[in-house]
């Protein structure tokens, strides 16, 4: 079929065809999204910025019996080589009738924002035993130690992860909108998470997808660039380490979900592959690049008609911004929660009383807040602070906001960093 598309006699109507747009497809999570796509009879065109390295990966796909692969230049940073993609993705594909049916872009190329410091002992890539008997974050303190934050990896991290990816996003938009089913697979990172930052104003803008404007966007990393310049990062509240490439992603993920509601015909989304053996991480991570992929290619083929502006995370829809309310089943509390929840941030609402928390959730749902769930808490019980830690860890692996009568409450937040604490006064 996909020979067929492609052909330049080709003139019937394709209902059915799926037809995806990789960026970065040469190597790592990317080349095995295009393998993936390919492999569940998508039509991919597997872009990378270097002729020679594209050429050799379509190669590599074709030996595999993947012949629906097609290679086409694109360095995002690039504003020539992003409209000749785009004009060829038109020529291609444009007047074709199969733009009735679906068509997904996925932003994957990537730098690290960083300069690595290469120890000489292990060479330029680390083998796999190098790391064998560290967990998930030793390997990061590794990555992190091994490594320098200069100005211009950090303007080349910025360039290449958010604007690269927001320029060929907009050069695809028209293509996109064109189709019956246009989606836009932005792949994120656990590291663009907002808990990693610690200016509450600057998490606060980030979060509000229903007021940031691309415009204030820009404004806000102008001000991360000076600030990295000044040395004033910690001192501003920005993330501290790997800086630009967490500024970066928070940033995609938030222009994403503007993308979202200003398209709405769209499915604008933003997943998280998990911590990935690539060239990224120097082969750190604890992922293969196929497990890593088949959670971006999950998104791209949900059922259409999914959710737009989401964030996918281990396979699950995630939220971006989590918080536990305790005595949040009356009074302030629960307005607490209320205001929280339609601010869309994921609520976790806590009371002592199981049968008057659920009333309260049901409540909040049933004014179409449908991201609050309940968790029993006895604020002075310590395990049921440990069950609610548990739930924390086992549901979110995260919390951002604790709002929290000022009783004494010990919730283990060692699975979190810099956590606000927002206390209000105890409802009589
Ligand atoms: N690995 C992880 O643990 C992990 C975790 C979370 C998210 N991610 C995300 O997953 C995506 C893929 O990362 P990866 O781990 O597979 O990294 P990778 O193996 O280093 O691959 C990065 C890809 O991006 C391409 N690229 C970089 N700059 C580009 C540019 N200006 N124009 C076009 N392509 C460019 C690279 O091309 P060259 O070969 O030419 O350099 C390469 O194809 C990234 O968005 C990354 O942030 C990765």
């Amino acid at each position: 079929m996909e020979e067929t598309i492609f052909s330049s006699t080709h003139t019937s109507l394709v209902a059915d065809a799926r037809i995806a747009v990789v960026t970065g497809g040469n190597k790592g999570i990317g080349l095995e999204v295009c393998r993936q796509l390919a492999g569940n009879g998508a039509t991919v065109v597997l872009t990378a910025r270097d002729e020679a390295k594209g050429a050799a990966a379509v190669e590599k796909l074709h030996g595999l019996g993947l012949s629906s692969v097609i290679f086409h230049q694109l360095d995002v940073t690039d504003a020539s080589s992003i409209a000749r993609l785009a004009e060829f993705l038109e020529s291609r594909f444009g007047r074709l009738d199969i733009l009735a049916s679906y068509l997904v872009f996925v932003n994957n190329a990537a730098v690290g924002g960083i300069v690595p410091v290469d120890d000489p002992s292990f060479g330029l890539l680390p083998t796999e035993e190098k790391f064998s008997g560290m967990d998930g974050h030793q390997r990061i303190e590794w990555m992190w130690k091994n490594c320098r934050q200069t100005y211009d990896a950090a303007k080349a991290g910025l360039k290449t992860n958010y604007y690269g990816t927001k320029n060929v996003t907009e050069a695809l938009l028209p293509l996109l909108q064109s189709s019956s089913d246009g989606r836009i697979v932005n792949v994120a990172s656990s590291f663009g998470l907002l808990r990693f930052f610690t200016n509450e104003e600057l998490k606060r803008e980030l979060n509000d997808a229903d007021s940031l404007s691309e415009e204030r966007l820009d404004e806000l990393l102008g001000m991360f660039v000076r600030d990295f310049e000044a040395g004033a990062v910690a001192e501003r509240g920005w993330p501290t380490e790997f800086s630009a490439y967490k500024v970066a992603k928070a940033a995609m993920s938030a222009y994403a979900r503007i993308l979202a509601r200003k398209r709405p015909a769209l499915r604008v989304n933003c997943v998280d592959p998990g911590y990935v053996k690539t060239d990224l991480t120097r082969n750190s991570g604890l992922l293969t690049p196929e497990e890593g992929a088949s959670r971006v290619v999950a998104v791209a083929l949900l059922p259409a008609g999914g959710p737009t502006g989401a964030l996918f995370d281990g396979g699950k829809e995630a939220s971006f911004v989590v918080a536990v309310v305790t005595g949040g089943n009356k009074g302030i509390g629960l307005e607490v929660c209320r205001q929280l929840a339609a601010d869309s941030i994921t609520v976790v609402l806590t009371a002592r009383d199981e049968t008057r928390g659920v009333e309260a959730a049901e409540k909040l749902s049933g004014m179409g807040l449908s991201s609050v769930v309940f968790h029993q808490l006895e604020v002075t019980d310590s395990s049921s602070v440990a069950r609610l830690a548990d739930f924390l860890k086992t549901r979110f692996g995260k919390l951002d906001i604790l709002a929290s009568s000022p009783f004494p409450c010990s919730i283990d937040t060692t699975t979190t960093s810099s956590l606000p604490l927002v206390c209000f006064e105890p409802d009589q």
